[in-house]
């Protein structure tokens, strides 16, 4: 892994667990503390990214097999990396990302049933071996994750997957924390003050550890 003077916080979990809530009032929180804080979604982030995730998302009808689904996500990821992620890095930012390959491995591998092993290649070199310092994987029963969602707007073509998809997705990421001790799981099912509070404290400890 390469080693920079800026980290990386990554926030995962299934849809509607509350990744963009909870990442938008860690980031004020960091601001405040005057910490040189940046933060970016996947995919997108990049000009080439927003268009492959308008593919990605915005037509729900659209049919992309999971090889092709897999690597549209790799093709934003390398544009992100090279364009944003590793110049952020380099310049010291505490970089908040809005899911990155942890995701490709739970739904296009446990999800999708792709090689595991070929997300894994393939993201190791989009990724230029960057692994995040910390991630927070906020869980979630994925019924109760695509209500909240439903509540305010429609599904994506993703969300609109069948459930048992999305709950191979999220055994996936259970699966992924089993083995990397850089990710932290989060109950999301509590009020979104109560889950950034639990967020807060890993990130405090982390910070303590200076692992961020
Ligand atoms: N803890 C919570 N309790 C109830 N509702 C919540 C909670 N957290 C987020 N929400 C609401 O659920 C919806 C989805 O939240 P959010 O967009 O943050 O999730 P997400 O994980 O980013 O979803 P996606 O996977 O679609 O990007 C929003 O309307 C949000 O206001
Ligand atoms: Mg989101």
């Amino acid at each position: 892994m390469k080693k920079f003077n800026g980290k990386l916080l990554t926030l995962e979990g299934p849809e509607g667990s509350g990744k963009s809530t909870q990442l938008a009032l860690l980031y004020k929180y960091f601001k405040k503390k005057g910490r040189k804080i940046i933060s970016f979604r996947e995919p997108g982030s990049t000009e080439t990214g927003e268009r492959i995730r308008h593919i990605l998302l915005n037509d729900k009808n659209l049919k992309i097999n999971f090889l092709s689904e897999m690597l549209l996500y790799q093709a934003s990821r390398a544009q992100f990396v090279s364009q944003k992620l590793v110049p952020a890095l380099k310049k010291g930012y505490l970089v908040l990302l809005d899911r990155f390959t942890d995701a490709t491995i739970a739904y296009q591998g446990y999800g999708g049933g792709l090689d595991l092993k070929l997300i894994e290649k393939i993201s190791k070199v989009v990724t230029q071996e960057i692994d995040p310092d910390l991630t927070i994987l906020l869980d979630i029963e994925p019924r109760k994750g695509l209500t909240r969602i439903m509540k305010t707007n429609k599904k994506d073509r993703m969300e609109g997957k069948p459930l048992i998809f999305h709950n191979r997705t999220r055994k996936g990421y259970l699966l992924l924390a089993r083995k990397k001790k850089r990710i932290k799981i989060i109950d999301a099912n509590r009020s979104i003050s109560e889950t950034q509070a639990q967020i807060r404290k890993v990130v405090l400890n982390a910070i303590k550890r200076r692992i961020i």
